[in-house]
């Protein structure tokens, strides 16, 4: 049995997914029974150097080309509009689909995944969450028989290695963004990953295969890491707490928390070793109990040996006569509610006089608001505040869990009292993540 597949965009991706399909190719035969031939290439700029020379003979300029010659098309080109757009076009013409676009798979997979069922086509994404970290596939076939508890995932490199610079080497958010980009882990515009966006994306995905609804990207909640302050994160490690921009999708009390904030987790769990550009996805399901997946994240080689992972995947199920396929769809039936006032742990950061009764206002407003104190902090350094008299210390209040919509009004009063200085720094702080 043979399947043609497809490539469409050969960058960074394409490029390691065409050396994989043209080196391994006899391996995978031999290993499935399949063989799966490339056929075409398309991209627009053929000029351009790459780690891999494409033989002439499969490249193109011409995506169409691709459509009408393969059975498979593998979109690797990243975007929305156009990336929509082909994969529509092909899942109409009947192809089968392979892509990594985290961002339309968010944002649009419903559509995408519908319309595929309709048409009875397959479309793969295991390379759009985790790189090449079999992910997607664990939750959807290895974990099939579990209901998910709870994800919590290290999904973006990039604020990964910023905010583990921060934490070793006391580095500012700047500094380390800046050595980030020097070795090529952060883009020239680093929006996308460091403010959330990009593992907010992932969570969407894995949510959604996790809890058996499609959420809307709009439900996800997401904070990113440009005002993480290195004095927090050394305080915190003072605390025995790493930070890292945690992706976290759970259960609580039959509602779905979908979030993506800088987090303080314990030093000693598992994710707080997950450092550098590494990615890493803790799943807790009710029979397996927590499984932890870990590897690289980005980059053509991992992400080539996901995007091939489901080119064979899909190709074997082309081969067996389609085997259906496993989507998020009704497994609830639609009825899973995104739970907004988040109930967790906070750390809890003011600058305020270093004078008595201090803490004794702060803390009677927490206390009006059922926040209850866990821990306090106070340092004898002395911070520099523009326009203050005297010295400014941080005080820094660890509370038990406590609902955000409290945390959140108690912050709004405490802000106002005439002891505190600036506005107070919140860090959510996770214990589950272990
Ligand atoms: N890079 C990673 O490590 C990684 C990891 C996981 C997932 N992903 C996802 O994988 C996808 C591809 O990422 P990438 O990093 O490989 O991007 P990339 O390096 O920018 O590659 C995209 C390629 O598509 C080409 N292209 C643009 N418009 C085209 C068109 N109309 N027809 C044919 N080719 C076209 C681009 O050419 P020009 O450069 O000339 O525009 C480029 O060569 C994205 O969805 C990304 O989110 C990437």
């Amino acid at each position: 049995m043979k399947v043609r597949v497809g490539v469409v965009g050969c960058g960074v991706v394409g490029t390691g997914t065409v050396e994989l399909l043209l080196r391994n190719r006899e391996l995978i035969r031999k290993r499935t029974g399949v063989d799966f031939e490339l056929v075409k290439v398309a991209d627009i700029d053929w000029e351009r150097e790459r780690e891999f020379h494409v033989p002439e003979e499969l490249r193109t300029t011409n995506y169409k080309e691709v459509l009408t010659e393969s059975d498979l098309v593998v979109e690797l080109v990243g975007g929305r509009d156009f990336a929509k757009r082909l994969i529509l076009e092909a899942i109409d013409m009947g192809k089968h689909v392979v892509t990594a676009n985290k961002h339309l798979l968010a944002v649009e997979g419903e559509e995408i995944l519908m319309r595929a069922r309709e048409k009875g086509v397959r479309v793969g994404f295991e390379a759009s969450v985790g790189g090449g970290i079999p992910v997607v596939r664990s939750l959807r076939e290895g974990l099939v028989g579990n209901r998910i508890r709870a994800i919590y995932g290290i999904l973006n490199g990039t604020t990964n290695y910023i905010l583990t610079r921060m934490f070793e080497e006391g580095l500012s958010f700047e500094k380390a963004l800046k050595e980030a980009k020097e070795k090529g882990y952060a883009e020239a515009d680093p929006s996308l990953d460091v403010d959330g966006w990009d593992a907010a994306h992932k969570i969407t995905i894995l949510a959604s295969f996790a809890f058996g609804r499609y959420f809307p990207f709009s439900e996800v909640y997401v904070e990113g890491i440009r005002g993480v302050e290195s004095l927090d994160v050394d305080l915190g490690k003072e605390l025995g707490y790493t930070l890292k921009l945690l992706a976290i999708a759970k259960m609580v009390d039959s509602e779905v928390e979908i979030r993506v904030h800088p987090t303080f987790i314990h030093s000693e769990e598992a994710l707080a070793k997950v450092s550098g550009v590494y990615n890493a996805i803790m799943i807790e399901g009710d029979f397996v109990g927590k499984t932890m997946f870990y590897g690289q994240g980005a980059g053509s080689r991992p992400t080539a040996s996901a995007v091939v992972s489901d080119i064979v995947g899909v190709g074997v199920s082309i081969a067996c006569g389609h085997a259906p396929e496993i989507t998020p769809v009704n497994w609830e039936e639609g009825t899973v509610k995104v739970r907004k006032n988040f109930y967790s742990r906070y750390y809890l950061r003011f600058s305020v006089p270093d004078r008595p009764g201090v803490l004794a206002s702060i803390s009677r407003v927490l206390a009006d608001f059922n926040i209850s104190i866990a821990a306090v902090l106070q340092k004898e350094m002395v911070c520099e505040i523009a326009g203050v008299k005297g010295p400014i210390v941080p005080l820094v209040i660890l509370t038990h869990k406590a609902y955000e919509e409290d945390v959140q009004k108690a912050l709004k009063e405490i802000e106002n009292l005439p002891v505190v200085v600036g506005k107070p720094v919140l860090i959510r702080v996770e214990e589950e993540a272990e």
